[in-house]
């Protein structure tokens, strides 16, 4: 199990809370080679390592995001026209792989209302640390408050195990770990560390009749440009850019 230790004590109370809620150990000096920390900024991964890279966070307010929200091509993009965002009205979108939120902020910055899902405890509360201090940011409060997190495995939704949606999403976007990554050069490395942690989504072909079933209109599966189709299953069509392509599956 992952601890949670604190930049500065006066974190502490925020840090156990967070501990009790996605069922970290709250340990202000822990030694462990991953860990989270909260810090007056955000809730980071650390690795502790000599050599490690830098710790992973998720910030919707600067850096490449900024840049692509501002200048990267809006609906135009591959991926909004995969998604089907070139279509009015913006779809609504379950992200039912939501990682670091990248991919789930661009949908919303188009305009599509988007539900996060993620079932790693680490990933999901960074997502939710970094959603609640963007929300903040009024730059792009109204993107934040299109996107929701939800916690938990999209293997399950539709059964009676799973998580309930309000409502079904007209697109359902998948984006698994995909096992090679790992040796390609379009990891980085901090993210590698990160695939370390929470494991190569080896259980990724359930997802898709799961989502075909629920999906309203179409699911759309990104894939390393060479990697088989997901579950073996052709698609009705695919977009490829440089490294990688969507697959789309029209319902
Ligand atoms: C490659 S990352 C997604 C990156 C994301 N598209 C982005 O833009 O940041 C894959 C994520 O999907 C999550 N995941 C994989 N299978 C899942 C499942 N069945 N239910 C929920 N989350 C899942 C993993 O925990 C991991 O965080």
């Amino acid at each position: 199990m992952i601890t949670i230790s604190v930049s500065d004590k006066n974190l502490s109370v925020q840090a156990k809370e967070i501990a009790q809620q996605w069922g970290f150990i709250f340990s202000p000096f822990t030694q462990d080679q991953f860990f989270l920390q909260l810090t007056p900024q955000h809730l980071q991964l650390v690795q502790s390592d000599k050599q490690s890279p830098g710790p992973i966070y998720i910030d919707f307010s600067s850096g490449q995001i900024t840049h692509r929200r501002l200048f990267g091509g809006g609906r135009g993009q591959t991926i909004a026209k995969a998604a089907g965002l070139n279509k009015t009205p913006p779809p609504v979108i379950l992200d039912a792989t939501a990682g670091m939120g990248k991919d789930a902020f661009v949908f919303a910055s188009l305009g599509a209302k988007v539900i996060l899902m993620e079932r790693s405890p680490i990933s999901a509360a960074l997502l939710s640390d970094a959603l609640q201090r963007a929300i903040l940011d009024e730059d792009i409060s109204d993107i934040i408050k299109r996107m929701s997190l939800i916690y938990g495995d999209a293997r399950l939704l539709g059964s009676d195990k799973g998580v309930e949606l309000n409502e079904n999403p007209d697109v359902i976007y998948l984006d698994p770990m995909f096992p090679h990554r790992k040796k390609s050069a379009l990891v980085k490395k901090e993210m590698l560390a990160f695939q370390s942690l929470i494991g190569d989504d080896i259980d990724s072909d359930e997802l898709l009749d799961v989502c075909r079933k629920l999906a309203k209109k179409r699911v759309v599966v990104k894939r390393p440009i060479k990697a088989p189709y997901l579950d073996n299953q052709k698609p009705s069509l695919s977009m490829n850019m440089k490294k990688h392509r969507f697959d789309i599956y029209l319902i």
